[in-house]
Order: structure tokens, then sequence, then C-alpha cells
């Protein structure tokens, strides 16, 4: 017989769980929302995903990349810098997820949505 779970063990399981539910459900749901919204202003796009695998492939990275996810946030464990800004020990620091995605320094026309972009060198 196995033994009996501990309620704190019991309870971290069940806030697991949780975890994954909340983490697991909505990002899904929103992505398919997303990408079902732009496969369909997109005609073109929609036939070359239907016909190429790596196509299909490309288009959800594109909308992961148009319509990016919140990231979680941080809190730092010491004193640090970050592009000239001193951040104290202890503080929630966010990363904004859409400037990495949009930023021109890292994108050729970031606000186009072209799935191809995955398909090429440059993107
Ligand atoms: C399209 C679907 C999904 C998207 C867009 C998504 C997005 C994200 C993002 C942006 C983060 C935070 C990354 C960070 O800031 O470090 C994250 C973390 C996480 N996601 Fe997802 N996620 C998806 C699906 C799922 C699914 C299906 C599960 C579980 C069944 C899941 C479980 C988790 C967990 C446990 C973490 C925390 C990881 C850690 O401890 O660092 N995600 N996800």
């Amino acid at each position: 017989m196995p033994a009996p779970i501990e309620s704190h063990h019991r309870c971290q399981v069940l806030y697991t769980l949780v975890d994954l539910f909340v983490a697991g459900i909505n990002t899904v749901s929103t992505s398919l929302e997303w990408w079902l919204l732009l496969a369909a202003k997109e005609p073109l796009v929609q036939a070359r995903a239907r016909a190429e695998a790596g196509y299909a492939q490309a288009l959800v990275k594109e909308v992961l990349r148009d319509k990016p996810p919140l990231l979680l946030p941080r809190r730092t464990v010491k004193d640090a810098s970050v592009g000239g800004y001193h951040i104290p020990a202890g503080s929630v620091v966010y990363a904004n997820n859409f400037a990495l995605a949009h930023g021109e320094r890292w994108w050729l026309e970031p606000s186009a949505f072209r799935p191809e972009r995955w398909l090429q060198e440059v993107s």
C-alpha cells in the first residue's frame, strides 16, 4: 500500500496542477484565436500553410511574434544595471516581450505580418 501523502505535499501537488492549468489554458486558447483571425485575414497565407508544412510552422512562429504573450515577472536578487539604469536588489522586473518581438534593430518591417520571414536567413 502506498505511503499517505502528507498535507503540505498534497498542497504542493495541487498548486503545481493549478499552475499547469493556468499556464496552459489561456495561452493556448488566445494563441489559437489569433492564429485563426490572422489566417482568416490573409487567404494567401492560409492556402500556403495548408500546402506546405514548413510554412505552417512559420505561420505559428509569426503569430507568436506578432501577438506575443506576456513574460513572467522577475525579482532581482542583487543590485544590477541594465542599459545604464540602476536596478536595486528586490525590484520586480518585467521584460517587454512586445518590444523584443517588434524592435527595428532585430526585425525587418516588424509591423508587417510575414510568416516567410522565418524561412529566410534575415528575418
Ligand atoms: C501557445 C501556448 C503557450 C504560450 C504562448 C506560452 C507562453 C509562456 C510564456 C511567455 C512563459 C513565460 C516565459 C518567461 O517569462 O520566462 C511561459 C511559462 C510557462 N508555461 Fe507556457 N505557454 C504556452 C503553453 C503552455 C502549456 C500548454 C503549459 C503546461 C501544460 C505551459 C506551462 C508553462 C509553465 C509551467 C511556465 C513556467 C516555466 C518556468 O518555471 O519558468 N505553457 N509560457
